[in-house]
């Protein structure tokens, strides 16, 4: 059996690029019986961002729904929230010490912060928490301490599963064989969903569509899509094109072939708006019922929730005595 381990930040609104790139692959994974599912709700890591009590407990039970509602089947998958198994923790502190400061001087989300305040002519680490810095070590911790073999991740996280490698390396150079050397998986066709604006769609640029927004909502942001000035008559080039993206995310091979003929032989962006809305809504239909019917039962989630650390726990616990040991901690 091969462990598949990925998780979500409650940070905000889950928008179609969290689904496409993350979500929507994490659950195919499911549907195959070889493969053994944990999936969670990365709460620790949301604290680096979300500073307000009733918001970040809001928005954790928000990302449960969206699982669920989205077909997790708590079942088959080991489904919890990342600061119900205190063994990660642990794993934490003990891979800190293997770390060197330099490597996480390159991890990405630091450095961009970093060049930012140079460009400024500002103290480099300005804005900088120590829970930003150690992040890739927090991560490396999730996948390594449930012996991932794949971890499913939208392209801008390819960096974090390459540290948490070295850091198995680094661990089994140092104590032994403890940890496998986990190994990402990108969804190709949708690496980066671009946003509203054409840039990656992100929270952070304000350019999402939100996964369950209302039909009429949802009908408006796609309008909204930036297009360039061509007519419709005009032959367009799918492969540049973030409406096309988005489409391909949603339809089927066939329904894809068919609308990259279709830019090829000139196509106005309204009727592909038209094509976009109606794919995207076939699919979320469903689950944006069941995700409004789950958030108005909170309590339910946190039964899942509760049965899943247990879960969880039966094998962090396990392994973490087993990692003190190789340590000398035990
Ligand atoms: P955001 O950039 O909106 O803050 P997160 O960093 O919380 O999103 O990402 C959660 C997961 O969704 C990650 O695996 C990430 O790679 C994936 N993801 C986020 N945005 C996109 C996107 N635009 N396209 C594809 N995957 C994405
Ligand atoms: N860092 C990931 C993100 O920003 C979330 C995450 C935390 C994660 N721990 C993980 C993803 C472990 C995969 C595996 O989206």
């Amino acid at each position: 059996m091969k462990r598949i381990v990925t998780g979500i930040k409650p940070t905000g609104d889950i928008h179609i690029g969290n689904y496409a790139g993350a979500i929507k692959p994490a659950l195919n994974f499911m549907k195959d019986n070889q493969l053994e599912p944990f999936y969670f709700i990365a709460n620790m890591h949301a604290l680096n961002s979300v500073k307000d009590t009733d918001l970040l407990k809001k928005q954790t039970l928000e990302v449960a729904a969206t699982w669920i509602a989205l077909g997790l089947d708590p079942q088959k998958a080991t489904f919890f929230r990342q600061s119900d198994i205190p063994e990660l923790f642990e794993l934490n502190w003990i891979l800190a010490n293997l770390t060197s400061k330099g490597l996480m001087n390159r991890a990405h989300a630091y450095k961009a912060m970093v060049d930012q305040n140079n460009r400024a002519d500002i103290d480099m680490d300005t804005g900088v928490n120590m829970g930003l810095f150690n992040y890739p070590i927090l991560m490396s911790a999730d996948i390594l301490m449930f012996n991932a073999d794949v971890v499913p991740v939208g392209k801008d996280q390819v960096q974090h599963i390459e540290i948490a490698r070295d850091l198995a390396e680094q661990f089994n150079h140092t104590f032994g064989e403890t940890f496998k050397l986990p190994n990402y998986y990108i969804e190709k066709e949708v690496a980066v969903l671009p946003g509203l604006d054409g840039r990656k769609m992100s929270k952070s640029y304000q350019n999402t569509i939100p996964l369950f927004c209302k039909p009429k909502r949802l009908q408006k942001l796609i309008k909204q899509i930036k297009t360039d000035s061509s007519l419709p008559s005009e032959r367009k080039d799918p492969t540049s094109s973030p409406l096309f993206t988005m489409y391909q995310a949603f339809a089927t091979a066939d329904e894809t072939l068919e609308m990259k003929r279709r830019f090829e032989l000139g196509i106005g962006w309204g009727e592909v708006k038209e094509s976009l809305y109606t794919v995207m809504n076939r699919e979320l239909e469903k689950p944006r019922v069941k995700y409004e019917e789950l958030i108005a039962q909170p309590a339910e989630i946190e039964k899942l929730l509760a049965v899943g650390a247990e879960k969880a726990r039966s094998y962090s616990a396990k392994k973490l005595k087993e990692i003190k040991e190789k340590v000398g901690l035990l």
